[in-house]
């Protein structure tokens, strides 16, 4: 349908996690007029689920050297260091402004920031909210912020394509929004920039950390307008999460690292610890050694998971320094206080994305992209623990930075492209997301293979065929609408990672090929970018 309604501001920002808002706080402060859109609520996205916490130089004695040394190493040779050396040296500052928006952290009695430890950190350096609910203190200042300052916000809003102009330029989004009144159905926000924040894809699998609107939409819709995306490969299975069960789909309660980092241990069937002896920083090693070291002592014991030992923590410390973990454990009637946790790795964040420079921009002028949703290349081939928030913040910032420059002085055309009459990508039915997961986790989870890669590849271009075929018999696939639109973005999403995990041919970071088992630098030191033809169909 072509879109009913229109508004035009200077900026849109998609998505409403820490990355959004505050590109959105900081485009408002330097006078653009910005409108925020976000897929549901204004604070359901993956922010809200962080736990660990944010990691930055803050400590005495800790520099961002330091910090750029640990990010490298987890970044298994494919960090931008340039980009590190960014998020490093203005990360203290981001979040020192955070708090000066109303985030409040945890700190010790004489006042200072309380900071843990995470994986790959060598320092404390994690600063934590609510205990293990730092994701969540972020997401309510924020959320606060933006409404004490009236910012224009947009509820229940799937963004569905780019508008362009004749010359290729960004000239706003079209979006389906269910029931806000005067902005209801298929409408379009024209402005000459728009920052992408709308998070990751974690439900292209079908256990994962991340909420159910993580459908990959943002990467999806820049693939459709012809925009780089790169490292998609690159996913990091989080260590430890609560094992409900083999067949337990969804979103999966998280057991922070920060755990590990107070102390705990993994340990296997028999009690014993397996990771000393496995790294240096046994437990606390880069997530990606954690879970393959869990993966393997899996395999060995022929189990289903492992387990997380807290129990000399005591009851006082789980309930004041872990009380989300402490609720969810025992809502599913285990209690961590006296016994082991069962845990096993889960999809918890895309390494890669939209491919961005130093300002968030992206491939596409007057696109930027910023968070999970963003390759910016200071993950690299696997994101050290508690980075992600912080680079949200600190990308955010630049990008609306950058914006206030330069984003506003390319002419706006009268006339941005309108919404075409049918999607240029078939609607797949809303059943095809089960599929989609089932066919992801069998073939690209956390140990691949060019075989099971290959069958992933060829369920979802079956997936693909049909939903095609259905538009040349009918003219029509499935009733667009929310749930169409994410099963479609998350096949998008889905082929192009299996393509780049076929085409990775060595095993790096979070990327594990059982037939490839080293690491290559001297053929794959480098970046699977992909991008797509804007008119495929
Ligand atoms: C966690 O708390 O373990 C998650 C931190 C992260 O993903 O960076």
């Amino acid at each position: 349908p072509a879109p009913g309604w229109s508004i035009d501001a200077d900026v849109v920002v998609v998505g409403s996690g820490v990355a959004g808002l505050t590109a959105a706080l900081r485009c408002e402060a330097a006078g653009l007029t910005t409108v925020v859109v976000t897929k549901a609520r204004l604070d359901d996205g993956s922010t809200r689920w962080a736990q660990g916490g944010i990691a930055a130089a803050l400590g005495e004695g800790d520099t961002p050297a330091q910090h750029l040394d640990d990010t490298l190493v987890a970044g298994a040779g494919l960090c931008d260091e340039e980009a590190v050396r960014i998020l490093v040296t203005e990360g203290p500052d981001a979040v020192r402004r955070l708090i000066a928006t109303g985030a409040h952290f945890d700190e010790s009695t004489d006042g200072a920031l309380e900071l843990t430890r995470e994986g790959g950190h060598h320092r404390r350096r994690i600063a934590h909210a609510g205990g293990d609910a730092t994701g969540a203190e972020i997401s309510r200042a924020l959320v606060e912020a933006v409404r004490a300052r009236g910012l224009r916000t947009i509820e229940n809003a799937l963004v569905l394509d780019l508008l362009t102009d004749a010359r290729g330029r960004t000239a706003g989004v079209t979006l389906h929004v269910m029931g806000e009144g005067q902005h209801d159905g298929v409408g379009a926000v024209h402005a000459p920039a728009v920052v992408l924040a709308t998070g990751g894809m974690g439900q292209v699998f079908s256990a994962t950390t991340n909420p159910a609107v993580s459908t990959g939409d943002g990467v999806a819709l820049a693939l459709r307008a012809g925009a780089e995306v790169s490292d998609l490969e690159f996913v990091q299975f989080h260590p430890t999460v609560l094992f409900l069960g083999a067949d337990a789909e969804g979103q999966q309660p998280l057991v922070s690292e920060a755990v590990r980092g107070e102390g705990a241990h993994l340990v296997d069937a028999d009690g014993v610890r397996f990771m000393q002896g496995q790294h240096e920083l046994a437990e606390l090693a880069p997530r990606d050694i954690v879970a393959k070291g869990i993966m393997r002592r899996m395999r060995e014991q022929d189990a289903e998971h492992m387990y997380l030992d807290a129990r000399h923590f005591g009851a006082r410390m789980w309930e004041q320094r872990f009380p989300t973990i402490l609720a969810a454990c025992r809502a599913h009637g285990i209690d961590p206080v006296t016994e082991p946790v069962p845990v096993a790795p889960a999809a918890h964040y895309a390494s890669g994305g939209v491919r961005t420079d130093s300002h968030g921009r992206t491939t596409v002028p007057g696109l930027y992209a910023c968070g999970e949703v963003a390759c910016t290349g200071v993950h690299g081939a696997n994101r050290l623990a508690s980075n992600s928030l912080l680079e949200g913040l600190v990308y955010a910032e630049r990008i609306a930075a950058d914006i206030a420059r330069t984003g506003t002085l390319h002419p706006r055309e009268p006339q941005p492209l309108p919404v075409s009459e049918r999607p240029a990508h078939p609607l797949l039915a809303p059943e095809a997301r089960f599929a989609i997961q089932r066919a992801m986790t069998r073939g690209a989870g956390v140990l691949r293979s060019a075989a099971s890669l290959a069958e992933a590849a060829d369920r979802l271009h079956r997936l693909h065929a049909d939903a095609r075929d259905a538009l040349d018999e009918n003219g029509k696939t499935a009733e667009p609408g929310v749930d169409t639109w994410e099963a479609t973005n998350l096949l998008c999403v889905a082929r192009v990672l299996v393509a780049a995990a076929q085409r990775r041919e060595e095993t790096r970071g979070c990327h594990w090929r059982e037939d490839r088992p080293g690491r290559d630098d001297t053929v794959w030191r480098r970046h699977i970018v992909v991008r797509l033809n804007p008119d495929r169909s």
